[in-house]
């Protein structure tokens, strides 16, 4: 089954621009392009774990669990073949991927999620600026928070489909559900987002508060637009800000978050998002351009085509 995000994908107009905003800003190590001119970038020893491809608009385009071995995704496939979603075997994409085995579906809300595993490694990480260090190992990449239309049938679907277990919920006029698949707080949440379908961020831990005050004075001497404040979240304790990527989703830049073990850790319920801070801007509410209405029509098939950016809420 799925045990961490190992490599997400988005398109976008402005997929040049992370060149330079992924190492400067977020301290990432820029690698080798991809066949379609797609930034690809570093976080650790994995070849690549975030790839930005050129696209025509903002996009979501892929998720890229890693799900341990042939084992683990031939029993993940199964569960999601179980409610009657294909998933397609790609060797192909596999080899774009750098990883042992992939196979791919579209899930009831027009997201496009990888299953694979073996994740090339690239050597060792050099970070764009000096940081300590991005936190990955067991628990993966990071999380991702999505805006979806259902939030019950989505925590249907992730949790009771996928496998992610429910770590907590916050309910503070937005209702939100975060799960987890490892160690980490939460790698997947979701809000509520009536009528619409999206994305509003990826979260990059890093191994300092240092390394989160060095990078917002970065983002400040830059007027790089915060969607908000530096502040500390009530459930994952994580100490974070979140500016805006030239692609329109945020970036969560934090460290220090909570580690869940199952033999002990209990759900609970907050009211509030944050401690203290996760202030929005006095200019107003940032909204997520990762956004569409939701159509809950069935998704034309993705373009299966390796080295592109098919799919996400592109509905
Ligand atoms: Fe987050």
């Amino acid at each position: 089954m799925i045990s961490a995000l190992s490599y997400i994908g988005f398109a976008s107009p402005n997929s040049a621009q992370w060149r330079t905003f992924g190492p400067e800003v977020l301290g990432v190590q820029v690698a080798e392009p991809g066949p379609d001119g797609a930034v690809r970038l570093r976080v650790d020893d994995a070849e690549a774990r975030i790839v930005i491809h050129p696209g025509e608009r903002e996009q979501l385009a892929y998720f890229g669990w890693d799900v341990g071995d042939a084992s683990g995704l031939a029993a993940a496939g199964e569960r999601v073949g179980q409610v009657g979603i294909t998933v397609r075997h790609d060797s192909d994409l596999a080899a774009v991927r750098r990883t042992v085995e992939v196979a791919w579906f579209v899930d009831p809300f027009g997201f496009r999620h990888e299953l694979s595993y073996g994740l090339a490694s690239g050597g060792p990480f050099a970070p764009g600026r000096p940081i300590s260090g991005f936190v990955t190992g067991d628990g993966g990449l990071g999380h991702v928070v999505l805006l979806v239309p259902d939030l019950a049938g989505a925590a249907q679907f992730y949790g009771d489909v996928l496998g992610f277990k429910l770590s907590d919920t916050i309910d503070h006029g937005t209702s939100i559900r975060f799960f987890h698949c490892n160690p980490r707080h939460h790698t997947l949440a979701i809000a509520a987002a009536r009528g619409m379908v999206g994305v509003h961020h990826l979260m990059l831990e890093v191994g300092s508060i240092d390394d989160v005050g060095a990078a917002l004075d970065i983002v400040n001497e830059r007027h790089i637009p915060l969607a908000m404040s530096l502040g500390r979240h009530t459930n994952d304790h994580m100490t974070s800000f979140y500016v805006r990527t030239p692609s329109g989703f945020e970036i969560e830049y934090g460290t220090g978050g909570v580690r869940i073990d199952d033999r002990t850790w209990t759900v609970a319920a907050y009211d509030a998002q944050s401690t203290w801070g996760h202030k929005q801007p006095a200019s107003g509410r940032l909204v997520p351009q990762i956004l569409a209405p939701f159509d809950p029509a069935p998704a034309p098939a993705p373009d299966p085509a390796p080295a592109a950016a098919p799919a996400g809420p592109s509905r």
